[in-house]
């Protein structure tokens, strides 16, 4: 039957030039946010058209991503996965992948979990021409009870809806994609090393595929979802990374996009990424403005630990604004920080700890470094988890960055720990879900 559950916002919430019309129900109708249908109010040339109701001309709701339509094609030629130690991020992928079309005219299509192969895309598809493409990554692990976890995709949903709406793709019901990405996850699950440390990348995307040439919201869309098995990023021991924080490029700046995963905010990185290779560091840690002020590191998000007077040791981020990605990983260690601070204690965090959201700049960090009362800097993404800082080249010098004897800062070694133990399911914890088939088909 029908269902109405995927609705995400209540028809009193809607203008009353997107109220749904009552005359004719549709299977999983989704509501027709403003956004969508502010791309449809230019209706010259081919912009694409909301479809109205024969009778009434009222804009009618388009079925949302529906789960129970899912049809599932098993691959005859399942191959063996590699040994994990033979595994490089990003170059294996599973048996199976996940795919949803969507139209303007129709609304989201038949989810077809089937072999892992090629696209087949017209050439004039609007992905090829102006980057009609968001992504997400995120995490599934095999525990030692043979459970898969996936690490709060409840959030990766949520930032994709957020992306794709800056980029005129269409909204999609979370929870409907996070089932499906677990029905594929356990079809797949032979692909997750069992080995500590190890998991599977989960890469969904979302592309415009409308065949035309014209700059303009894509009436087409497909959103598709692979799947990696990776190896833990610190196969040695930990390794800190080297930061050149230039001020020759900009990798976002205030109305722009940068606090969106669109694919064109990617691309235009590599070049400063190989040019910081060059001068001997690993990552670019992206400036702003007049003051230098710090944003993010490569595809990190940035912590920095200060000593105050009283002996209070300062855990700091940037702010968001709109410059800076909002991470699952950042957003994670600010909760657990915060919870340690209101009593629920983390093993290693300082007894006194502060944690803020604020503005810094890069005078701060040298003058910090400088006078002992920087403690440590790091990164945080789905990748690395957290990854050390012990070198920033600003201006022509070097500022060296305590890490400690075990390569990692006292905060870093604790949320990490703590993450990865949330993750793996040893310690039990919300945002750990347990992959289950709400699915079904076989
Ligand atoms: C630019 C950028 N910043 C930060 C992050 C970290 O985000 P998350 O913790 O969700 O992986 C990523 C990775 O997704 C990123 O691409």
């Amino acid at each position: 039957m029908p269902s109405l559950r995927s609705w995400r916002l209540p028809a009193s919430s809607l203008s009353s030039s997107t109220r749904l019309s009552t005359s004719r129900t549709l299977p999983r109708l989704r509501p027709l946010a403003n956004l969508h249908v502010r791309g449809y109010k230019a209706s010259s040339g081919r912009q694409p058209q909301p479809p109205r109701d024969i009778m009434t001309g009222e804009i009618v709701a388009l079925p949302d991503i529906d789960p129970s339509l899912v049809k599932i094609q098993d691959n005859p030629k399942r191959k063996t996965p590699p040994p994990s130690s033979k595994l490089v991020f990003g170059r294996t992928f599973t048996d199976h992948m996940l795919t949803i079309p969507w139209s303007s005219a129709s609304g989201w299509g038949t989810p077809e979990i089937k072999p892992y192969g090629p696209l087949v895309l017209d050439p004039s598809c609007t992905v090829f021409h102006y980057a009609f493409t968001t992504f997400e990554g995120m995490k599934a692990y095999r525990n030692e009870d043979g459970t898969v976890r996936l690490f709060r995709p409840d959030k990766n949903m949520a930032r994709l809806n957020r992306s794709a709406s800056r980029i005129a793709l269409p909204a999609f019901d979370g929870e409907a994609l996070s089932q499906l990405i677990q029905k594929l996850v356990l079809m797949d699950s032979e692909w997750i090393p069992k080995e500590k440390g190890y998991s599977l990348y989960i890469r969904p995307t979302m592309i415009g595929t409308q065949n035309a040439l014209g700059v303009g919201p894509s009436s087409d869309a497909l959103l598709f979802v692979i799947c990696s098995p990776v190896g833990p990023y610190y196969a040695s021991g930990f390794k800190p990374v080297q930061l050149l924080a230039s001020t020759k490029y900009v990798r976002a700046a205030p109305g722009g996009t940068g606090s969106y995963k669109i694919g064109a905010n990617y691309a235009p990185g590599v070049v400063p990424q190989s040019e910081a290779a060059k001068e001997g560091y690993s990552q670019n840690l992206w400036l702003y403005g007049d003051e230098h002020e710090i944003t993010e590191v490569g595809t990190m998000n940035l912590f920095v630990s200060f000593k105050k007077p009283d002996g209070t040791v300062e855990l700091a981020t940037p702010p968001l604004d709109d410059i800076v990605l909002p991470g699952v990983t950042r957003l994670s260690v600010l909760e657990l920080a915060r919870e340690h601070v209101k009593g629920n204690k983390i093993p290693g965090l300082p007894e006194k700890l502060e944690v803020n959201e604020r503005r810094m700049v890069m005078a701060e960090i040298v003058e910090a470094q400088k006078n002992g009362t920087l403690l440590e800097i790091f990164g945080t993404g789905t990748a690395a988890i957290v990854s050390a800082v012990d070198r920033i080249g600003f201006q022509g010098k070097d500022i060296p960055i305590p890490v400690g004897p075990d390569g990692m800062g006292p905060i870093a070694k604790a949320v990490l720990d703590r993450v990865v133990g949330i993750q793996t399911g040893e310690f039990e914890h919300e945002w750990s879900v347990i992959a289950k088939d709400t699915v079904g088909k076989k």
